[in-house]
C-alpha cells in the first residue's frame, strides 16, 4: 500500500483553514493509505533552542488530531523525538548533502536573515532531517503547503543522489500531495487574504464561543451593494466563503439573496455566522478538551504510534546500512 506522511511543527493550535484545507482529506487519506502522522519536535530546535514546554505542545497536537477524527488504530500518530532511528538516516542524508544547496534554500536564508544570532547547523540541515523523515518509511506522498516546495524538492534530490551513489532503489522519490478539490482556501475574517496563525486573524477550534463571536462580529465589512446583483468585495465574499462551509445551505442562500437585492445587513450576517461556527467547532472543542484532559491517553497513543513508526524505520535502515556497507 503507498505510504502517506505528514509533518506538522507544534507551533499552535489548529484553526478553521487548517480544519477544511488538510485536516479534512487527513479523514480521507488515512481511509485509504497507510499514515503516518508526525510532530516535528526536534525541528523546532532550530529557531526554539530552549522549546520551553514542549511535551505540552505536542500533547495539545495530538489531543487536537484526535478529537478531529484521526483514529489511532488506522494511522500512526508519534512524535519524531520518539523515533531516534530517523537520526541515523539524517547523518548518512547529511554525508551526501552539500554546503552549496543548503545554503541556497529560501527557508534557510529567510531564517537566517530573521535570527542573525543564531544561524545554526541544525537550520542549514532543516532539509535534510525532513528528507530523513519522509524516507524513514520511503513514504510517496506527502501532505504539504505550498511553502514546502522547495523542501520537497531537497527530499526527492536526496533520495535520487542516495539511489544513484549506492546504485540501488531503496528510495522512491515523495511527491507532494495536493489536496483534492474538496480542500478549501478559507480566508481571514480581516480581509488579509487566508486565515493563518502567523497571519494572526485565525479561528482556532479549541476557541470557546465568547471568543469566536467577539472575532467573527469584528470582522472587516463595507457599505453594502447599492447595485443589486453586484460582484462582491473580497473582504465580503470571504464571509460568504466561511458560510458556505459551516452554515446550511438554506442559510448561505438566505444572505446571498438579500445581498443580491441590496437588503443585507451585515450585522445579522455575522451573528448568524458566529452561530454557526461556534456549533461546529463546540463538539470539536470538547473533544479536544476531554483528550487533553487525559495526559496517559494521549501518551498511549504516541507509544503505539512510535511502535509502528520504529518497525517500519527499522526495515529502511536495515537496507540502507547494508547497502552503505554497514553491518546491518
Ligand atoms: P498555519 O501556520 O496558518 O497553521 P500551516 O502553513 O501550518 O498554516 O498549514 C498547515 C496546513 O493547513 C497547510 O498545508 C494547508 O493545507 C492548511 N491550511 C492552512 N491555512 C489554511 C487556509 N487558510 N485555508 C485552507 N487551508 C489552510
Ligand atoms: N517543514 C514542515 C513545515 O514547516 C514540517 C515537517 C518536518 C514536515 N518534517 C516533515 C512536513 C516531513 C512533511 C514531511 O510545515
Amino acid at each position: 500500500m503507498e505510504i502517506v506522511l505528514s509533518g506538522i511543527r507544534p507551533t499552535g493550535h489548529l484553526h478553521l483553514g487548517n480544519y477544511f484545507g488538510a485536516m479534512k482529506s487527513f479523514l480521507q487519506l488515512q481511509e485509504e493509505y497507510a499514515c503516518f502522522f508526525f510532530i516535528a519536535d526536534w525541528h523546532s530546535l532550530t529557531t526554539h533552542p530552549r522549546p520551553g514546554n514542549i511535551v505540552g505542545s505536542v500533547r495539545e497536537i495530538i489531543a487536537e488530531y484526535l478529537a478531529c477524527g484521526l483514529d489511532p488504530e488506522k494511522v500512526a500518530i508519534y512524535v519524531q523525538s520518539d523515533v531516534k532511528e530517523v537520526l541515523e538516516l539524517y547523518l548518512y542524508l547529511n554525508m551526501n548533502a552539500y554546503l552549496g544547496e543548503l545554503e541556497r534554500t529560501t527557508t534557510f536564508k529567510e531564517k537566517a536573515r530573521q535570527q542573525p544570532d543564531n544561524v545554526n547547523a541544525g537550520l542549514l540541515t532543516y532539509p535534510t532531517l525532513m528528507a530523513a523523515d519522509i524516507l524513514l518509511h520511503r513514504a510517496r506522498k506527502v501532505p504539504v503547503g505550498k511553502d514546502q516546495e522547495q523542501n520537497m524538492e531537497m527530499a526527492r534530490r536526496f533520495a535520487r543522489r542516495f539511489n544513484t551513489t549506492y546504485e540501488c532503489e531503496l528510495f522512491p522519490e515523495p511527491e507532494s500531495f495536493t489536496f483534492s478539490r474538496s480542500a478549501i482556501k478559507i480566508p481571514g475574517l480581516d480581509g488579509s487574504g487566508k486565515m493563518g496563525k502567523s497571519e494572526g486573524n485565525a479561528l482556532y477550534l479549541v476557541d470557546d464561543a465568547t471568543t469566536i463571536r467577539k472575532k467573527v462580529m469584528k470582522a472587516v465589512t463595507d457599505n453594502g451593494p447599492t447595485e443589486p446583483n453586484s460582484t462582491k468585495p473580497e473582504v465580503i465574499q470571504n464571509l460568504f466563503t466561511i458560510l458556505e462551509v459551516v452554515s446550511a445551505p438554506e442559510v448561505y442562500d438566505h444572505f446571498n439573496e438579500q445581498y443580491n437585492r441590496c437588503a443585507i445587513r451585515y450585522g445579522d450576517l455575522k451573528k448568524q455566522l458566529a452561530e454557526d461556527i461556534v456549533a461546529f467547532c463546540t463538539p470539536i472543542r470538547e473533544r479536544i478538551l476531554e483528550y487533553a484532559s487525559d495526559a496517559t491517553r494521549i501518551d498511549k497513543v504516541a507509544a503505539q504510534g512510535a511502535d509502528k513508526a520504529r518497525e517500519s524505520a527499522s526495515r529502511t535502515l536495515r537496507e540502507v546500512r547494508r547497502t552503505i556497507g554497514f553491518r546491518s
